[in-house]
């Protein structure tokens, strides 16, 4: 077993090593921004950018891949806050592009957890799909699973993984490692200290529009990893906000801006998540990505001038942008990072205080409709999102 301590760092450089010694290529280019003429906005998941490879298109690096790759989703921002969603998060993925099969990579996906990181294999809970009209119990997955020890639960939806109604999809095995006190007990289904931490993927069907399945020109395998969660397992620390990825921000923010946990945890995922998007190119806007980021700045700001307005992103440590940018090897000048987000608070500054200014004149003092909502957005410039914000305080 491994004696260097579990960083997410150390993570990282066994999965990809572990991988590459079994014949994998590291997949370069992790950016959040989707390739050109893909409709998403941004990465959402590490096999995202492999669609057409998925669906037979051959990859230049060969049918074996093993990636890091930077994702966010914005479906989680309201969720942030709880123990396990970041809005910009690093999956570590596999691939087999129509060469090994499932029971391969749930093999090679126990013996790192086990041998590679050193998680105990007493630990470990499986589940398995349990088998439907059109595709019948996944017996290959089973196999692997008893014949390695590891208790294993059938599911049906939950073990069916699909992006969206139509498109690739399949059975899937996922990998839950025990959180609680006592010793493993229940399943992953009926108790939550049992927490997914890898997903395989037996991506060989596609779903058409009326709802059948075809097969996909070739039989692969797309598997899944949460690295931060992983890291905060492994790390023994009760969320992903506590990884050591957090250490520096857990370090200089409560200093500098004193909040109670779940503001700091929205503060330390938004502005990390800012920082990220900015190196990725993204500027503040009213749509798209733009959008995205505006919000993230946002909201941050408004949990800072909750108690005290008079908090400035400009106070934010150099340290922590540089870190940001150097775990997701982004070569963005950090003080243009900053530049960006010092702008959009002056902006969204004036706008609050256009917004006080207005909001408080006669006309608006009671329940406000579509035309006023309106008004305030063509005239003035202020969002429907804004107003009710302000109205409420
Ligand atoms: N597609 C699966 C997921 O996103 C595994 O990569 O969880």
């Amino acid at each position: 077993m491994n004696t260097e301590p579990i960083t997410t760092e150390h993570i990282v450089r066994t999965f990809v090593e572990y991988y590459e010694d079994r014949g994998h290529h590291r997949v370069t280019g992790s950016s959040l921004l989707p390739p050109p003429g893909d409709p998403v906005l941004f990465t959402t998941s590490g096999m995202h950018p492999l669609t057409p490879y998925l669906e037979g298109r051959p990859h230049p690096l060969g049918r074996r891949l093993v990636n890091v790759q930077r994702c966010l989703r914005t479906t989680d921002l309201d969720e942030v806050g709880d123990t396990t969603h970041l809005t910009v998060f690093e999956m570590l993925g596999t691939w087999s592009l129509g060469d090994y099969e499932g029971p391969q990579s749930l093999g090679w996906g126990y013996g790192l957890l086990t041998e590679g990181l050193g998680v105990d294999p007493g630990l470990l809970h499986a589940t398995v799909f349990g088998g439907d009209e059109r595709t019948g119990l996944d017996t290959g997955s089973l196999e692997v699973w008893e014949r390695l020890g590891v208790p294993v639960e059938l599911t049906l939806d939950d073990n069916w993984w699909s992006n969206g109604p139509t498109g690739p999809c399949g059975p899937d095995s996922e990998i839950f490692l025990w959180t609680g006190d006592t010793p493993p007990e229940s399943t992953p289904t009926r108790d939550d200290r049992w927490v997914e931490v890898w997903n395989h993927v037996m991506m060989r069907h596609r779903r058409l529009d009326d709802g059948s399945l075809v097969p996909l020109p070739q039989r692969n395998v797309d598997t899944g990893l949460g690295l931060e969660r992983l890291a905060s397992l492994l790390q023994g620390r009760p969320s992903v906000f506590e990884c050591d990825v957090f250490d520096p921000w857990r370090r200089l923010l409560p200093p500098l801006w004193p909040l109670d946990e779940s503001s700091l945890r929205l503060v330390h995922d938004h502005l990390r998540s800012a920082v990220v998007v900015i190196g990725d190119g993204v500027r503040p806007g009213n749509t798209g990505r733009g959008y995205v980021l505006r919000r993230l700045v946002r909201r941050v700001l408004t949990v800072l001038w909750r108690d005290d307005p008079s908090r400035e992103l400009g106070d934010l440590p150099g340290e922590l942008v540089r870190h940001t940018l150097d775990h997701f090897r982004q070569d963005t000048d950090p003080e243009e990072v900053v530049r960006v987000l010092c702008d959009e608070e002056r902006r969204f500054r004036g706008l609050l205080e256009r917004g006080r200014r207005v909001l408080s004149r006669p006309r608006f003092q009671g329940p406000l409709d579509e035309e006023d909502f309106h008004y305030l957005h063509d005239t003035h410039g202020l969002p429907r999102d804004l107003v009710r914000d302000l109205r409420s305080r």
